[in-house]
C-alpha cells in the first residue's frame, strides 16, 4: 500500500434469513441497534478511522433505503457511492462489484452487520502499513461461527479456516479487512466454494500463500460484535444501551466521527442540522458541534 488508505467497502448484502421475520422487508443492516441502525456503526468505524470515500453495497432490494438513509455522504463531508450486489454471492464478489470504486488502489473492506467498540489501534496501523492484507483476530467462544486463523507465538498466520467443526483456535477473524491494490486481481481468481460463494477466507489464504497476510490482535479492551442471530442482536443493543446511558455519550454516530475527523465543521453540520427532527440524536450532535466548536 501505497500512504494511508482512504478508501472503504460497507458490505450491506445478505438475505438475512436467520432474521426472519425481522428482515421480510427490510434490511438486516437498517434493524437497530438500541438507539440506531446497525449500519451506522460500521460507517461510524471507518469515518473514525480517517476513511472517506465510501462504496456501500447491498442488496436491489434495501440498497434504495440505504441510500434514503445515509445520502450522498456531504452533510458529513465524505462521499457515498452505492451499488447493488444482484445475488448473495460471497464477501468477497464485493471487489469484483466494487473494481470501478476501487480502480488500484488499497481499500479496508468492513461487513454491515458488524459493530466494533474500542480501541482500533491495530485497524489505523494497518490503514497505514506497506503492501499485502490486514485481518483482526478476537477470541470468542463459538469460533466454529466465524473465519478461524491460527498463529505462531511470533503471531504469524498458519491456517485460516472458514467456519471449521474443529476450530484449531478461539480467534475468530473479525468482519473488518484491509487489503492493498492487489486485491481485486486476487479476487478474480476465486472460485465459488461449496455453498456458492465467494469467500471472504479464501481470498486471505491467497494472501496468506503469498506470505503477506497479517493478523492484528483486537485488544482486550476492545468489544466486537456481530448482529446475525436474535441473541447477538439483543446483545449488542444492551451493550451499546449500558454504555451511552451511563457515560452520556453515543456509540456509533457517524456525525460525531465526521466532526471528530475534522471531515465537517460544526457549523456546517449545525446549519444542516436546522430541518433535523427534534430527537436525542440530534440534540446530542448538537451538543458534540458546540463543544467541538468552543474547543473543549
Ligand atoms: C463472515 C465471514 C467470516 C467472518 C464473519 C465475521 O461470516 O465469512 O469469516 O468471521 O463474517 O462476522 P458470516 O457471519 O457472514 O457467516
Amino acid at each position: 500500500m501505497t500512504g494511508r488508505v482512504r478508501k472503504g467497502i460497507i458490505l450491506a448484502g445478505g438475505s438475512g434469513t436467520r432474521l426472519h421475520p425481522l428482515t421480510d422487508v427490510t434490511s438486516k443492516q437498517l434493524l437497530p441497534v438500541y438507539d440506531k441502525p446497525i449500519i451506522y456503526y460500521p460507517l461510524t468505524t471507518l469515518i473514525q478511522a480517517g476513511i472517506d470515500d465510501i462504496l456501500i453495497i447491498s442488496t436491489p432490494r434495501d440498497l434504495p433505503s440505504i441510500e434514503r438513509l445515509l445520502g450522498d455522504g456531504a452533510r458529513l463531508g465524505i462521499r457515498l457511492h452505492y451499488t447493488e450486489q444482484p445475488r448473495p454471492e460471497g464477501i468477497a464478489q464485493a471487489f469484483l462489484i466494487g473494481e470501478e470504486f476501487i480502480s488500484g488502489q488499497p481499500v479496508t473492506l468492513i461487513l454491515g452487520d458488524n459493530l466494533f467498540y474500542g480501541d482500533l489501534e491495530g485497524f489505523r496501523e494497518a490503514l497505514s502499513a506497506g503492501s499485502g492484507a490486514a485481518i483482526f483476530g478476537y477470541p470468542v467462544a463459538n469460533p466454529s461461527r466465524y473465519g478461524v486463523a491460527e498463529v505462531d507465538a511470533q503471531g504469524a498466520v498458519l491456517s485460516i479456516e472458514e467456519k471449521p467443526s474443529e476450530p484449531r483456535s478461539n480467534l475468530a477473524v473479525a468482519g473488518l479487512y484491509v487489503y492493498d491494490e492487489q486485491v481485486c486481481e486476487l479476487a478474480r481468481e476465486l472460485r465459488p466454494s461449496a455453498r456458492g460463494e465467494l469467500e471472504i477466507t479464501d481470498l486471505n489464504q491467497a494472501y496468506l500463500r503469498l506470505g503477506r497476510l497479517r493478523l492484528y490482535r483486537l485488544s482486550r479492551g476492545t468489544a466486537w460484535l456481530d448482529t446475525g442471530t436474535f441473541e447477538s442482536l439483543l446483545a449488542a443493543s444492551m451493550f451499546v444501551g449500558t454504555i451511552e446511558q451511563r457515560q452520556s455519550v453515543r456509540i456509533g454516530c457517524p456525525e460525531e466521527a465526521a466532526l471528530r475527523a475534522g471531515f465537517v465543521s460544526p457549523e456546517t453540520m449545525m446549519q444542516a442540522l436546522t430541518d433535523a427532527p427534534a430527537s436525542a440524536y440530534t440534540t446530542y450532535i448538537r451538543m458534540v458541534c458546540e463543544e467541538i466548536a468552543s474547543g473543549v
